[in-house]
């Protein structure tokens, strides 16, 4: 019995395939003892450089945790170790351009408690053309997934393009601005938001208030709430019906929280391919999650799926 479920799993997977169309970016890692104030100049502990973008880390983390993922996006001068790793860990990357233009970075500041905050420059994130959205859709079919964040032009046009061809769209509205202003989220099937997101689209920092607005806005919308430390919750759209569930974060010591979230997404997003229930598909991620924060970096971090099944039943 075991083995038929596992090979309906393995079958499930193999056939839905996901366009994650997003940002490349070098991150600066600067070692802070407090976040830089305004007219300070503040000396830093340490300077590394790791790869990162929203787009690359949630790639990467769906590589890992087992999906069949394509990247699209554009990669700038400076950013050719950016591919190679999205190639080295199995992300198909045929719709990825060269561009004339500076890699994407961000300059990241690390506390010694794990927090961070992020300054990013698009530089070649912002290069995206409607001949090459119309490309590399042109290889998905109803039912693929597209998966955003907010790093990127041009998610207006993804967004009405993939859902012109029925596939199912996740938008990650990070960083949130006035660009989404142009997205039309009634075309997503997910939303997926941190709470700093959650209060800035609603006003809100209580779940059940975020939920609600958020459905009484879009109502066939499943949206996913990851509060940190402080645990997740998800309700999903189901044959009619609405399931909530809540996954507490499993307590680790925190190194870097640079990342957390897109090996969440990542890792929730390739279990909802494999059409797993949602309390397992929260579960894996979070599990991810906190391997993630206990490693330096965004990409580097992001842990393999045995890794993070193995913390599970740690
Ligand atoms: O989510 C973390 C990422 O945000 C970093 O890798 C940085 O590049 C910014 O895009």
């Amino acid at each position: 019995m075991s083995r038929i479920i596992v090979q309906w799993v393995h079958r499930k997977n193999i056939n839905m395939k996901i366009l994650c169309f997003g940002s490349l970016n070098l991150d600066y890692v600067y070692g802070v003892d407090h976040f830089v104030m305004p007219a300070e100049t503040l000396a830093a502990s340490s300077l590394s450089i790791h790869p990162g973008g929203k787009g690359l880390n949630q790639s990467i983390a769906l590589a890992r945790a087992g999906a069949d993922v394509y990247h699209g996006g554009c990669c700038g001068q400076g950013g050719k170790a950016l591919r190679t790793l999205l190639e080295n860990n199995g992300v198909n990357v045929t719709y990825l351009k060269d561009v004339d233009a500076p890699q994407g970075s961000a300059v990241i500041q690390v506390t010694p408690d794990g927090e961070n905050c992020i300054l990013i420059a698009a530089g070649s994130n912002a290069c995206v053309s409607e001949g090459q959205i119309r490309e590399a859709l042109s290889a998905f079919e109803e039912g693929d997934y597209l998966l955003l964040q907010n790093e990127i032009n041009n998610n207006a046009l993804l967004v009405s393009k993939a859902h012109e061809k029925g596939m199912r769209i996740i938008l990650n509205p990070s960083p949130y601005n006035e660009k989404l202003n142009d997205v039309d989220f009634s075309k997503l099937s997910w939303l997926f938001v941190n709470e700093t997101e959650a209060k800035q689209i609603t006003g809100s920092d209580d779940p059940e208030t975020v939920w609600k607005i958020i459905h009484e806005r879009y109502p066939s919308l499943s949206f996913l709430l990851t509060l940190g430390e402080e645990g997740s919750h998800a309700w999903k759209q189901e044959n009619g019906t609405i399931i909530h569930h809540y996954e507490k974060a499993l307590h680790v010591s925190v190194i870097d929280t640079t990342g957390a979230g897109d090996t969440y997404t990542g890792f929730f997003v390739s279990s909802l391919m494999k059409e797993l229930p949602l309390d397992v598909c929260m579960k894996t991620a979070s599990a991810a999650a906190a391997l993630s924060v206990t490693r330096p970096g965004a990409a580097d971090s992001i842990p393999s799926l045995k890794e993070a099944e193995n913390a599970l039943h740690e």
